[in-house]
């Protein structure tokens, strides 16, 4: 694998700037030590001290000091030069409406807003003995007064208590969502090392907690909104993912798993994140799925996320790349929903536009939602009652995910309304379009001619054959046997499919 320049936690805390003496932005002013208050000062400290001799500081390292002293360096040097570092720019370092802790427990009255302290925990510095550790019982990695996803819960939960943090507990409650409750202890220190430059993800390594996807010391209030002056920028890391890392692919042909992956620190794009868990990075099979007994939506296994985006695809959703600057074709404006409409074949987008929680009110992101596949919207490519295939006849039906975005507006009404015969040339005035409107596919469910991972397809619009296999053929039911994209209306012989006469 290649690596790019390692940046670890360390380093997002001091604010590096890779001259040693970044070392001037001393923790000891990042951490807020609260005024004159020694022996809080000291322990919190001493506890730091040790997860700090685990990871080492980059900067230090510079000064060729070893870890201890290099750990000293960082406290004793003069603070010459006061950087802000990326704490204290983050929403849970800022220092009037980061983490506090008070509200829950009046010991902490004695830290700043957006102390460390409200997450790492200070033992005896606070009660004059060792608090018992929080269930499960042995001490967290990392110190933090509770672990994993407990930790984020105790204020991410709506209450009062959390300030004004959003209410994410309630998402990971609901029917589909990211299973972190179901792992623990996988963020060791050694192996949160080994996982800065390895492939932490792979085999029984697989799991997923908040801090995947969330730099705690560096994430900043702000999730993602539709740039319509730089619509190819749509896929950028917004403000709450900074300083995770992420994977890039490098790819090869179409329909392959990627050649290669470097490594992101951090990532730039959304997609980079996901796909250190839902690709061949991961997987390591090279044959673009993956067996899991984790998933919600109680799949027996999962595809890979890069070969199905691969912009050399014949068709893919634009996450990775735009229709223009791949092998993709852009639709009609009159196809799509705002914002989609407003510049198609030179748009990117986001994963997490299609995977979130149902409820538009809730926080942004793939936490939870009440649709299975954790779809933001409706179901696919069954109704909601998980079996009934949504056909053409239903394409006025709002609970059709695809409807999020497209306006899939079609006066197909079975027969009467949309008037000619199958070698039909001409387009839909709605808007729609001529294959869909066609009155002898009236009763067809959209899986006879779509994927039903609607990512990214080998053939153009998103087409699956017969020859395919599950789950991109859903349950064998894919009818079309060769199509050709046309950029006008499409004519029977543009089509080959199983489903008898005239193709
Ligand atoms: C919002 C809670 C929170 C706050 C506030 C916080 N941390 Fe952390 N910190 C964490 C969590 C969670 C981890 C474990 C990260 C993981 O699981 O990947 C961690 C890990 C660490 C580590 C070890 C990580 C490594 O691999 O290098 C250090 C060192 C650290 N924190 C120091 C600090 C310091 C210093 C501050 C204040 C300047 C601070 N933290 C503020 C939650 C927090
Ligand atoms: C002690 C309380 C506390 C804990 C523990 C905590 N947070 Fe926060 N979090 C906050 C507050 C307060 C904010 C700032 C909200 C704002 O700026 O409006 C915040 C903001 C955030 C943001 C930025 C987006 C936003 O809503 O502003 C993210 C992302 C985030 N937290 C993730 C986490 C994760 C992941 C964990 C666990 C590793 C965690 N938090 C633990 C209190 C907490
Ligand atoms: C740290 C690893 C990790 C990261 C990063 C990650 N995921 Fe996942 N994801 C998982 C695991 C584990 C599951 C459970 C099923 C499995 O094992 O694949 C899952 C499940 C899902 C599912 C539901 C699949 C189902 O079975 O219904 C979706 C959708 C999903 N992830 C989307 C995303 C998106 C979008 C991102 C990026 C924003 C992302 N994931 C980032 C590990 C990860
Ligand atoms: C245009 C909307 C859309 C976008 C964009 C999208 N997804 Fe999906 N995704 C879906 C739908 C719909 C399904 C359900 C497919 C099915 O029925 O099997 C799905 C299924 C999944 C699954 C579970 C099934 C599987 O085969 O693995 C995962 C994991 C997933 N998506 C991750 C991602 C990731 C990661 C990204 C971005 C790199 C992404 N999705 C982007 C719509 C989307
Ligand atoms: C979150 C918005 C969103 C959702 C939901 C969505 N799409 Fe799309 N779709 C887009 C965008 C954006 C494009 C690219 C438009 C462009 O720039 O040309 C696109 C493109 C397409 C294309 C053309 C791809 C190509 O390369 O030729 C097809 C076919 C398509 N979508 C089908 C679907 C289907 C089927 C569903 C439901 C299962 C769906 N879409 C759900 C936003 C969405
Ligand atoms: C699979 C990756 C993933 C996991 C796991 C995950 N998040 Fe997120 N989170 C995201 C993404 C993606 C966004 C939204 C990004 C956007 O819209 O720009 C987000 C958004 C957020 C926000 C801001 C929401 C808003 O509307 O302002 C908070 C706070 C947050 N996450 C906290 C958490 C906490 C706490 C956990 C664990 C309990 C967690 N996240 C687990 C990916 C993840
Ligand atoms: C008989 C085959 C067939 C069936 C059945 C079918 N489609 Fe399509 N679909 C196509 C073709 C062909 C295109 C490409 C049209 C073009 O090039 O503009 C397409 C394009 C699309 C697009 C891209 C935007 C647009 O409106 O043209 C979406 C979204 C879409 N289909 C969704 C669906 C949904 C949802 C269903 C089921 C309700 C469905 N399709 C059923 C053949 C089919």
């Amino acid at each position: 694998m290649e690596s790019e320049s390692v940046t670890r936690i360390t380093d997002d805390l001091i604010g590096r700037d890779d001259k040693p003496c970044s070392c001037s932005a001393r923790i000891a002013e990042l951490i807020q030590l609260p005024a004159g208050d020694n022996k809080a000062s000291k322990n919190v400290f001493s506890r730091l001290l040790n997860i700090f001799q685990s990871t080492r500081s980059k900067a230090c390292r510079l000064l060729g000091l070893s870890s201890l002293v290099g750990v000293f360096c960082l406290f004793l040097l003069p603070a010459a030069k006061v950087q802000a570092g990326a704490y204290s720019s983050s929403a849970h370092g800022n220092s009037s409406t980061g983490v506090n802790r008070s509200t829950i427990d009046s010991k902490y009255d004695a830290f700043a807003t957006g102390n460390c302290a409200h997450c790492h925990e200070q033992h005896a510095s606070l009660e004059g003995s060792e608090p018992a550790p929080t269930s499960p019982p042995g001490p967290n990695a990392a110190m933090v007064f509770s672990p994993e996803e407990k930790l984020c819960f105790t204020c991410h939960n709506g209450s009062a208590a959390g300030g004004s943090s959003r209410d994410i507990l309630s998402q990971f409650n609901e029917t589909y969502r990211h299973p972190v409750s179901l792992y623990s202890g996988r963020h060791t220190l050694s192996k949160l090392e080994s996982g800065q430059n390895g492939a932490p993800f792979r085999g029984s390594l697989r799991h997923v907690e908040c801090t995947d996807c969330h730099n705690p010391h560096v994430a900043q209030p702000g999730t993602q909104s539709f740039d319509t002056n730089n619509p190819q920028n749509n896929n950028l890391v917004s403000n709450v993912l900074k300083g995770v890392w992420g994977v890039e692919p490098t790819f090869g042909t179409a329909w392959a798993v990627p050649t290669n992956f470097t490594e992101k620190k951090p990532a730039v794009k959304e997609y980079q994140v996901c796909l250190k868990c839902h690709s061949n990075y991961a997987f390591n099979t090279g044959n673009g799925s993956y067996s899991v007994s984790d998933s919600p939506s109680g799949l027996s296994s999962v595809t890979d996320q890069a070969m199905e985006f691969n912009p050399a695809n014949a068709s893919y959703h634009p996450v990775i790349t735009t229709a223009n600057l791949g092998n993709a074709n852009p639709l009609l404006a009159s196809r799509l929903g705002p914002p989609w409409n407003s510049n198609p074949g030179n748009q990117t987008m986001y994963c997490s536009d299609c995977h979130g929680d149902t409820d538009s009110n809730k926080p942004d992101g793939p936490h939870g939602s009440s649709n299975k596949y954790l779809l933001k919207w409706g179901s696919w490519p069954t109704q909601a009652d998980g079996t009934t295939l949504w056909k053409l006849s239903d394409l006025s039906n709002s609970g059709i995910f695809c409807k999020l975005c497209h306006t899939l507006s079609g006066s197909n009404t079975g027969g009467g309304n949309w008037g000619h015969f199958l070698w039909s040339s001409s387009t839909d005035s709605s808007g729609g379009n001529n294959v869909h409107t066609q009155s002898y596919h009236y009763n067809f469910p959209c899986v006879y001619c779509h994927s039903a991972v609607p990512h990214g397809s080998k053939h153009q619009r998103l087409i699956a054959y017969a020859s395919d296999p599950a789950p991109y053929n859903y349950n064998g039911q894919a009818k079309v046997t060769k199509f050709t994209f046309n950029t006008g209306s499409y004519y029977y012989g543009d089509c080959q499919a199983t489903c008898g006469w005239p193709h």
